[in-house]
């Protein structure tokens, strides 16, 4: 059996793409935009989930989301290294190939920026019992190394990947589990994989801008007099 593919094995493999780690990346997302709107905004995101029991994250994170990923990577790339591709022949240029193609390099691409991209969010928060990584640090990490910004072009292309890879997913899933079988149908997925490709990466780039220029921030509230409100009485001002 080992280094055969299995019919369970591979709907459990697409199943997983979409539940929980598609759904997990499409609110991840969105919930990383708010820092469109200004540290406060993203920060109280951030104490959101802090604030949940212990036990109910724990429960998220190492019973549903990191188990499914796994599974989903690992399985994927044992799908992968079976594949034989055949892009480069002159007659098997074809839009579905060229998709299909840039699905398996978007899901060998999504395996390095996450493993990354966990390891040095999630996991070093687990080992150093450190707090969750705020606002603040954000745009000193993306800027990383040295100023170069070279860690922010690893993320727009870690979210474009998996951004990609999760919109062909959902057009190749509908497919395989019977949902559209007309050729118009499946017309009319693409087209929504589509938008799920720029309106998902659009998002998660918004959000990186979002580190260094909060252009949604609100203003900051003023007397009428015009001058900033203090926050504390003049009376208790050292
Ligand atoms: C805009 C870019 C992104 C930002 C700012 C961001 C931010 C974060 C942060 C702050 C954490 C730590 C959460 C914690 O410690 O509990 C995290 C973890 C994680 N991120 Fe992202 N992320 C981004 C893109 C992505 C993408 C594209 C994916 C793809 C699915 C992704 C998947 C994950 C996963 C699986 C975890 C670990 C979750 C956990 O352990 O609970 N992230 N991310
Ligand atoms: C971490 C690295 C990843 C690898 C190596 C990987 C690999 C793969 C491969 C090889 C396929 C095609 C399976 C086939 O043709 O039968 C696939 C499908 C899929 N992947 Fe991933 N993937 C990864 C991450 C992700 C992420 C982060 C998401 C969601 C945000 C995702 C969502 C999907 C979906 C929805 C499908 C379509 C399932 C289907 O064909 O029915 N994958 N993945």
């Amino acid at each position: 059996m080992a280094g055969r593919e299995s019919f369970f094995w591979h709907k459990v493999h697409s199943l997983t793409g979409v539940i929980p780690t598609g759904f997990y990346m499409v609110q991840h997302l969105t919930l990383n935009s708010f820092a469109l709107a200004g540290p406060d905004k993203f920060n109280g995101v951030i104490h959101f989930f802090e604030s949940m029991p212990k036990h109910f994250l724990f429960f998220l994170k190492f019973g549903v989301i990191w188990p499914a990923l796994i599974f989903h990577a690992v399985y994927g790339l044992f799908i992968i290294s079976r594949s034989e591709g055949n892009y480069s022949e002159a007659s098997m240029k074809f839009r579905e190939n060229r998709y299909y193609t840039l699905q398996r390099w978007s899901g060998i691409f999504a395996f390095f920026f996450l493993v990354y991209h966990m390891a040095s969010t999630s996991v070093l928060g687990q080992i150093k019992g450190a707090e969750s990584i705020e606002y603040a640090s954000w745009a000193e990490r993306l800027a990383a190394p040295g100023g170069t910004y070279l860690v922010l072009l690893f993320y727009v292309l870690g979210v474009a990947s998996c951004s990609y890879h999760f919109a062909y997913g959902i057009w190749n899933f509908c497919i395989r589990w019977g949902i559209t079988i007309s050729e118009s149908a499946q017309q009319k997925t693409a087209k929504l994989s589509q938008g799920v490709f720029v309106g998902l990466t659009f998002i998660g780039i918004l959000a990186l801008v979002g580190f260094f220029k909060p252009i949604l921030k609100a203003p900051e509230h003023s007397a009428s007099n015009g001058s900033p409100v203090q926050s504390r009485p003049a009376s208790i001002e050292k």
